[in-house]
């Protein structure tokens, strides 16, 4: 629900995209994208009640925060995830994480 860094590293686009289907936005090569993984983790369309504090709902699927999962974000994901990831996590729950 509120992630250390609201916004991800910045990105640059390498080829022309479509996002938002047919009549949505086009993203041309050389765009400087900023991700907002706070917003992400707030969308209606991905989570239930998302404005509400409800560890469980995490108990009924395998969504987890190490950068596969696009709807929950607070490390980052792909080539520039956090690379302090498993010590983050390490130094807020005292386990290792595989
Ligand atoms: C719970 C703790 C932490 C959180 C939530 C966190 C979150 C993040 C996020 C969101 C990014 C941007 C990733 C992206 O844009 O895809 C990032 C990048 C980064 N983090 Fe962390 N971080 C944490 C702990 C750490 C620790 C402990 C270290 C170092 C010991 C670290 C070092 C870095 C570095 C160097 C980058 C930049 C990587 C790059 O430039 O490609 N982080 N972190």
């Amino acid at each position: 629900m509120n992630p250390p860094a609201v916004l991800l590293l910045p990105r640059e686009t390498i080829r022309h995209c479509k996002i938002g289907g047919d009549n949505g936005y086009d993203i041309y090569p050389k765009t400087r994208i900023l991700v907002n993984a706070w917003a992400i983790g707030r969308d209606p369309k991905s989570w239930e009640n998302p404005d509400g504090f409800y560890p469980e709902r995490f108990e009924e699927n395998c969504i987890d925060f190490k950068g596969k999962h696009f709807q929950l974000v607070p490390c980052g994901a792909g080539q520039r995830i956090c690379p302090g990831l498993a010590m983050g996590v390490a130094t807020v729950r005292g386990i290792h994480i595989g």
